[in-house]
């Protein structure tokens, strides 16, 4: 039997404090529909200087190892795929080594391409395992990111934090990766960046829909020329993206999963052999609701209350669509749509396994959410005011980690008990 590869657990960690979407729309005069019904947004996490990347990582690590018995001396790799990094040379991923007191036989590295450096780790992870040079051992693959664009600009209500950690290994009870479909679209563009030394991410907004959407069909047409060939999907009386049971895509915030995916049947319906119809029925057809709220609207409901978790959104995606669906799609196919700017899209594509629900069981994704406190807006602007080297000394909740002060460019965390 051809070895399987892929995510075997999941677990996650998000900031304690949130805001309500709608507190903050009023807030700027703003009407709230443009951020629920415009952009797709419920709640958005809040982070404290204390909650950075590597405190984040390594509680979501802490999880991952608690909840599913994981043996550290059967790991060999360590990667953090992370935007905001908290060094310019020493790893989030050897932070994360030091607090869990992982073993010294692990590689640890950190994977770097905006949003798309988790998947980075996750396919160097992956490929590390099929190739057969892990002999046996697991990787744990962790998307750590503050996303943070500052106040009253336009990106601000799409700002988050969080972090995914992934096991990844031969016994992928969560999703068995198809290895060898992926297709990948990259392209030199200024869409979205953040030049040393800020801490606010620079955007061209619009644009940077353009660029999503443009890489997107470029990722997914090299991954179906593969699965047509593989005969995974095919032409016939459904589209082969309709021959998925779902698709997640990067979430930098809900409405642009809607666009994402109407761009994914435009370009199944403009390639579909013999096609007639006319271009605005194409147009029409992509729009489809039905098919939206079928192979999308379940994989958002996390996405919407944390907002954009750069490395972490599309993996956020996938443990909300199976904290809530995994018995259901056990067996099914799913498609994941990564996309990072600057820019570099990947598509690939899994099988979700039988053991799907019993891992998400262990994730206690429910219990995660629930800790987490909701303030005010005014609260907010306070936390988003502290310079980022100060952390205020709180008392971390049992299990979490918190950066605790910053000697000497040394960064002392504390927490894990
Ligand atoms: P904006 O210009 O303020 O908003 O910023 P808008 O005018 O485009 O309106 C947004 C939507 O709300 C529109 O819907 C409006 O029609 C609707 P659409 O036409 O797009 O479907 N709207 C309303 N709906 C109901 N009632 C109303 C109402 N008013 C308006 N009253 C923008 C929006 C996303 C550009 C901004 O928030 C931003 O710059 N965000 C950050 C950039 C971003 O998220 N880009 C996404 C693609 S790039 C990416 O995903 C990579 C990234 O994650 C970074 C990385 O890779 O590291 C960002």
């Amino acid at each position: 039997m051809k070895k399987q590869v892929g995510i075997e657990a999941v677990a996650l960690a998000v900031p304690r404090r949130y805001v309500d979407i709608e507190d903050l729309a009023r807030a700027r005069g703003v009407d709230p529909a443009k951020y629920t019904a415009g952009l797709g947004a419920r709640e958005m996490a809040v982070n404290d200087p204390g909650e950075d990347a590597v405190a984040l990582a390594a509680t979501a690590v802490a999880r991952l190892v608690r909840n599913n018995e994981v043996d550290p001396s059967r790991v060999g790799m360590l990667v953090v795929g992370t935007e905001t990094g908290v060094d310019h040379s020493k790893a989030v991923a050897s932070h994360v080594q030091g607090l869990l007191k992982l073993p010294r036989t692990m590689r640890t590295f950190d994977t770097q391409h905006a949003c798309y450096g988790g998947t980075a780790g996750l396919m160097a992870a992956s490929e590390w395992i099929a190739s057969g040079a892990a002999a046996g051992r697991s990787a744990i693959v962790v998307c750590s990111d503050v996303a943070r664009y500052g106040l009253n600009t336009a990106g601000e209500p799409t700002q988050g934090g969080g972090a995914v950690a992934l096991l990844v290994s031969e016994k992928p009870d969560l999703l068995a990766l198809d290895v060898g479909l992926n297709g990948t679209c990259s392209m030199d563009v200024y869409d979205f960046w953040r030049p040393h030394g800020r801490r606010e991410a620079l955007v061209d907004g619009h644009y940077s829909i353009n660029c999503y959407l443009e890489a997107l069909s470029g990722a997914y047409r090299g991954w179906r020329e593969r699965a047509l060939e593989k005969e995974v999907v095919r032409w016939g009386d459904t589209l082969p993206g309709e021959q998925l049971a779902r698709i997640l895509y990067h979430v930098p915030f809900c409405k642009m999963a809607r666009k994402a995916h109407t761009q994914l049947r435009l370009c199944d319906l403009e390639d579909a052999p013999g096609t007639s119809t006319s271009p605005e029925a194409r147009e029409e057809s992509a729009k489809s609701q039905a098919s939206y709220n079928e192979q999308v609207a379940s994989s958002l409901v996390l996405n919407a209350r944390v907002g954009n978790v750069y490395t972490a959104s599309l993996y956020l995606a996938l443990a909300g669509l199976l904290h809530g669906e995994a018995a259901a799609l056990a067996g099914k196919r799913v498609g994941l749509l990564s996309y990072g700017s600057g820019c570099c899209a990947e598509f690939f594509s899994g099988v979700v396994g039988e053991g799907a629900a019993a891992r998400m069981a262990r994730a206690d994704v429910d219990g995660v959410m629930a800790a987490r406190e909701r303030i005010t807006i005014e609260e907010y602007e306070r936390i988003m005011g502290l310079p980022s080297d100060t952390p205020e000394p709180v008392e971390p909740a049992p299990g979490t980690f918190r950066l605790a002060e910053i000697r000497d460019g040394r960064r002392n965390y504390v927490g894990g008990a």
